[in-house]
């Protein structure tokens, strides 16, 4: 174990204490390796900075990789996204016990300054297996949910629209599905559009764009 996943570790038995978290299953070195094994260079840190991202790294990654299948990707996302979501993190409009807390007494400042750090992180790959598309059937879906006309042509996204090319699958799983049970309220553009997606539209929409 690292320093960074035993800090995280301590600083988490702190606040979990009776709470289940779901986390999902760590993920195996196998499944999940970066493309490239060069380290990734380092957008400048501020003192404050320093002392906040090792909690972050604990779970999103020292290389971008999570840590856990159910912790997005964050490095490479835009920022205006990461800020957005951060912000509804600490305001309770997007709950989740861990990220709620890990926000709950940053300022607004630190929250700009993570979103840009994590922005100007390369995006890592990650290996997810490409899926075939059987009778088309995904990309129906997609047409049917209009999902390129906000996330791009390609699912990279822009501004305040996350990119989803290459996101792992196991956490657009759990967040579409939040969608749709309207656990994740904080955008009414996507609260209402999975509505009438099944588990197995949402899981085959998940494999093939965390294989893009
Ligand atoms: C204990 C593990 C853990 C720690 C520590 C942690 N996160 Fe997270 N983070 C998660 C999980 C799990 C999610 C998914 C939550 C959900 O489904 O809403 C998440 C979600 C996010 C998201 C939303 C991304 C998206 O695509 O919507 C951002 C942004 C984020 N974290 C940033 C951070 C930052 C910045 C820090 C450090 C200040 C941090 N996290 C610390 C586990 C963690
Ligand atoms: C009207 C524009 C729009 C359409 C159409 C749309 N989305 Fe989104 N989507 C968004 C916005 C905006 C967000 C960010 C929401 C937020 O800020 O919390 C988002 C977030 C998401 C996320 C969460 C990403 C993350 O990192 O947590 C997923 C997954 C997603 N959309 C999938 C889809 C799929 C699949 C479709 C098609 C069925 C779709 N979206 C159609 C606007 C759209």
């Amino acid at each position: 174990m690292d320093r960074h996943t035993q800090r995280a570790r301590r600083w988490f038995s702190g606040i979990a204490v009776g709470a289940t978290l779901t986390l999902g299953d760590p993920v195996s070195a196998q499944e999940m390796r970066p493309r490239a094994a060069e380290p990734i260079p380092e957008p400048q840190l501020s003192e404050r900075l320093a002392e906040l991202v090792p909690t972050c790294l604990a779970c999103h990654g020292e290389n971008g990789v999570p840590n856990y299948a159910e912790s997005p990707i964050v490095d490479g996302q835009h920022e205006g996204y990461l800020f957005i979501q951060l912000r509804d993190y600490k305001n309770g409009a997007r709950k989740h016990e861990v990220m709620n807390e890990v926000v709950k007494d940053l300022s607004r400042q630190d929250l700009r300054e993570l979103a840009a750090y994590f922005a100007a992180r390369p995006w890592p790959r990650v290996d997810q297996p490409p899926v075939a598309d059987e009778n088309g059937v995904v990309e129906r879906l997609l047409a049917e949910g209009q999902c390129r006309e906000c996330h791009g042509a390609d699912f990279m996204g822009d501004g305040t629209m996350p990119r989803l090319a290459g996101q792992l699958t196991a956490y657009l799983v759990s967040t579409m599905r939040a969608f749709r049970l309207k656990e994740r309220t904080n955008n009414a553009a996507m609260g209402s559009l999975l509505d009438t997606f099944s588990d197995e539209e949402i899981e085959a929409i998940a494999r093939y764009l965390g294989a893009l």
